[in-house]
Formats: structure tokens, sequence, C-alpha cells
């Protein structure tokens, strides 16, 4: 009686704000007439058990073992050290990568260095993130590891190469460099003193005419060496086990629930990444309906921060949106899973949300999913306190309970949707690939009905739910393991 008496308020309030939010100029549901059908749609699905269904075996599996038994490693040739700019995901390629230069020059890796994000401005270091004692042990045989230098190189830190040009600095490796670079460029200098220090490094190891085993060793370290620390794959369980029995006390923190339980098994879960902040939406150069003011600020912003130089300001909203250039806005990757015949009782769990627009942006989504979850609705401030102001430790906690979903989507393809779309591939996950060019088309006809929405998005997203993707020349090894990583079965 009380929760059902808690969600008529909720739904009291909603509509309150629904009303004062269309007399304001902020977001309001910008394709109403497909989002008032979306919201009266029944659970009319019989697509409904076929999405929930895992994905069939496809006739690959991981082929990540190196063939070559040789435990014996190599005499060192000096050691590697790097220095990681980026999000946790981008750290994350610069890691496999490093591990992959490390074993090209038969060197040492010296445990990589997280640079601090002048974004997310996060201190944690590979230590506070990863189990390093695992990603030791894990590559043992394939490379020495040390999780700091020897004292005779102490002196080869951060600041030392910050403050003035140093002989063991390597600055120069190009964007997608040849084994045969690092032979050439790297080597000497390992000979000479015995370390090199490569900065930048994102980005600076090739995809193609890699070693067959230096491929499968970035994708070991990828897909086995790293793991995260204990406390944050224990918060990411709890997380889990909440989506997947609410309500159940013996999963610790009770929630109050609504609708309907996932039967007597276990309930199964989409995770949704929604970045949807202020410097994509300017980025992008798209329109998203938030008026004269909202443009305004987004094109500030861009001169802000980029000067104005923005390719995608070039070309026009619509021209962006035919391209599938333009990130989903909450409401459009609500419209999209609802074509694709998810319901109000799907659980969803939210993935990184800085939502630019904030609530009333985000409250269309809410909407047609009010069983809409986050770190923060699923766990208490006591259990999120180690995480607390840490952006990695939390795109690490969003990372496991999306590797844990029996559905992942992202409402913009960007590093969090490659490293899953990746990962998830190598274990034949289902993945929710959005069609972005045709979605950017479909949202800007204004003659299309909810059913003609409908059948354009299911026939549009056939083949798109994780089906597997040989990698194509230049494309990354991380986001398309197969055929690298995922080999043919017998
Ligand atoms: C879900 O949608 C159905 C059909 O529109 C509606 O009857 C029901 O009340 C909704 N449930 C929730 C929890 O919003
Ligand atoms: C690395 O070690 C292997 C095996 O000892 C050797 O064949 C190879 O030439 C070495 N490469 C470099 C760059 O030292
Ligand atoms: C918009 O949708 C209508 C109805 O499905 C269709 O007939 C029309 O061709 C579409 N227009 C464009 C520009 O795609």
């Amino acid at each position: 009686m009380k929760l059902q008496h808690c969600h008529m308020l909720e739904i009291l309030l909603l509509v309150l704000i629904t009303s004062v939010m269309s007399e304001s100029s902020f977001p309001k549901p910008r394709h109403s007439r497909l989002f008032k059908s979306a919201l009266q749609q029944q659970a009319l699905n019989e697509q409904q058990w076929d999405l929930w269904t895992p994905l069939p075996n496809q006739g690959w599996k991981p082929c990540i073992d190196s063939t070559s038994a040789s435990p014996q490693l190599p005499d060192s040739s000096g050691y590697i050290q790097v220095f990681l700019d980026g999000g946790l995901n981008q750290q994350r390629m610069g890691i496999c990568d490093a591990v992959a230069v490390a074993k090209i020059l038969n060197a040492t890796l010296v445990i990589p260095y997280l640079e601090v994000n002048p974004v997310w401005k996060d201190t944690s270091s590979f230590e506070d993130i990863f189990d390093v004692d695992h990603f030791i042990s894990v590559l043992k045989d394939d490379i020495s590891i040390v999780r700091e230098l020897p004292d005779e190189y102490a002196w080869s830190t951060r600041e030392y190469y910050a403050s003035a040009i140093r002989f063991t600095r390597v600055k120069s490796a190009p964007l997608h460099a040849s084994a045969n670079w690092y032979l050439e460029n790297v080597s000497p200098v390992l000979e000479s003193y015995g370390i090199a220090a490569i900065s930048p490094f994102s980005h600076r190891l090739a995809f193609d005419n890699m070693p067959m085993e230096i491929q499968r060793l970035r994708c070991k370290v990828n897909f086995k060496a790293l793991t995260f620390v204990p406390h944050v794959r224990n918060l990411g369980e709890v997380l889990v086990n909440r989506l997947r029995y609410p309500g159940d006390e013996s999963t610790g923190y009770l929630k109050e629930v609504v609708g309907t339980k996932g039967g007597d098994g276990a309930g199964k879960f989409v995770a949704l990444h929604l970045r949807f902040d202020k410097d994509m939406a300017a980025h992008s150069a798209c329109d998203f309906g938030g008026g004269k003011a909202e443009k305004k600020a987004l094109a500030r912003y861009r001169k802000a921060i980029w000067h104005g130089r923005v390719l995608n300001s070039r070309f026009t909203d619509e021209e962006l949106r035919n391209k599938g250039r333009c990130p989903l806005t909450p409401e459009e990757i609500g419209l999209l899973l609802a074509a694709m015949g998810f319901d109000n009782s799907t659980r969803v769990y939210l993935a990184s949300h800085k939502v630019y627009g904030g609530e009333a942006r985000f409250s269309a989504l809410r909407k047609l999913f009010p069983q809409i979850e986050d770190k923060k609705s699923l766990a208490s401030s006591m259990e999120r306190s180690q995480i607390k102001g840490k952006a990695s430790l939390s795109a690490a906690v969003d990372y496991y309970v999306s590797m844990h979903s029996d559905i992942f989507v992202s409402a913009s393809p960007g590093n969090m949707h490659n490293a899953m779309v990746g990962h998830r591939a190598y274990l034949n996950l289902k993945t929710i690939r959005p069609n972005m060019a045709l979605l950017g088309q479909l949202f800007m006809n204004k003659s299309l009905n909810w059913p003609g929405f409908q059948d354009a998005v299911v026939e549009g997203q056939r083949n798109r739910l994780g089906e597997l993707k040989v990698r194509k020349a230049k494309q990354s090894i991380y986001t398309y393991p197969v055929p690298d990583c995922v080999c043919q079965q017998a």
C-alpha cells in the first residue's frame, strides 16, 4: 500500500514538473508525437522474449593464449615508462599498447603512470584502479613488469620530463607507429641509457601489420590481465545483485520497488551509457531543441574551448543528423529502446550520466523507463564512499556493471562504447549498436507515426545487436577483436 502511495506521488510530481516545464523554454519532449505513443505502448511485445535471449554461439571463440611455450623471457633490454592521458577507457588501451611495445623491445615495463585528466581530475593511480598483482601474474610469461623503477633510475619521473628536454624521453612516436618504428627509434635509447620514457603514447601503436603474437598479447592484457581492485569489483557486484534481485533483503540495501519483479529467477537489465554532457553536446555542433539560449550557450562553449575550430560546425543540423553525427538525447535513446520492444518494466542501469540540461532533459527517459537506476539509487553513500569524487573509479564500477548486464547500449559512440563493443564481442554478449544515421533521419521526419518509426527501427537495428564483425584495416583491435583474438571454432 505504502509503495503504491509513493508511486502515485511520484507520478503526480512528474506531471507537475512536466506542466511547469512545458511553459518554460527548457527542453521538452522534442519528438512529442512519437513520445506520446511510446508512453502508451502496451506490453504488446512478443519481441521482448527475443530481446532478452542471449546471443547464440556464433562459431567463434577467444584465442589469446600464446602458442609458443617458452616461459623463459629474453634478457631485458631496459625499462619502458609511459604516461597516459585521457579517461579510464583511453588509458586502458594505452596500457595494452604499452605491454605490446615492451614485448616488441624485450623491455621491462614500469607500471604505467596515469595522468590526471583536466576535466575529470581523478588522481587515482594504476594501483588504485587495477589489481596490480593479478596484472603482473597473468603476464609473467609474456613480459617482465616492475611496480617502480630501481633506485638507480629513480630520477626518471614525470616531473623530470616536464621541466626540460631529456635524452631518455621519446617524444616523437607518430600516431599508429609500426613495430619497426619502435625497434628503430626506441631500442637505441634503451641501449644507451637503459630506460626510455614514451610520452605522448596514446594511440601510438598501429593495429595493422603487427605480428599475431603481439595482437594476442594486447587482447590478453585487455580481456584478462586488467581487472579492477577488489573494492570496485565488490561494489559492482552489489549493484548487479540489486538490479537482478530488486527488493531482496539478502542483497543488503533495501529499496522500494515498483512494477514487475524479475519472476522467480534473476531479473534482466539493460546498461545504458548516457554521456550527454556539455562538452559532447557542444562538440557535436548539433541542435538539441533547447532553443536559442541553448544554441548560444553551446556556441560560446565551442569558442572558449576550441576557439570555434570544430569541424562539425561547418555543417547544418540536418546534414549532421543525416550522417549520424549527433549523440542521442535521453529522449531519443528512450524512443529507440521503446521501439525495439523494451517497456516500462525494463530495468535500466545508467552508467555515467551527467546530462546537459539536467533533469528537465533527462525526465523524458525516466518517464519511458521508470525503473531506471544508478549507483546513487542502488547503493548507500557509505557503500559508495570509496569511489566518491573519483571519476576513474566511478567509471570502473560502470565498466564492471556494464560488462555484467544482459544488454548494453550507448547513446554516443565514444571510448566507453568502443570498449564495451569489443569486450562484449570477445565474450559473445549482446550489445546494441545504434544505427545513428538512420535514427538521425527518422527523428527529423515529422510525418512519421509510431508504427512507422517502430518498423524502421526494428529493421534498421537488425544485425546490430552484437553479431560479430570482422575488423577492417585501421580499426581498433580493442573494438573489433575478431579475427585477431577471437578465432573461428574448428
Ligand atoms: C506501464 O505501462 C502500462 C501501459 O501503458 C501502464 O498501464 C502501467 O501503469 C505502466 N507501469 C508503470 C510502472 O509505469
Ligand atoms: C628479443 O629477444 C628475442 C629472443 O631472445 C630475440 O630473438 C630478439 O631479437 C630480441 N629483440 C630485441 C629487440 O632485442
Ligand atoms: C517520412 O516518413 C514518411 C512516412 O513513413 C515517408 O513516407 C517519407 O518518405 C519520409 N520522409 C523522408 C524525408 O524520409
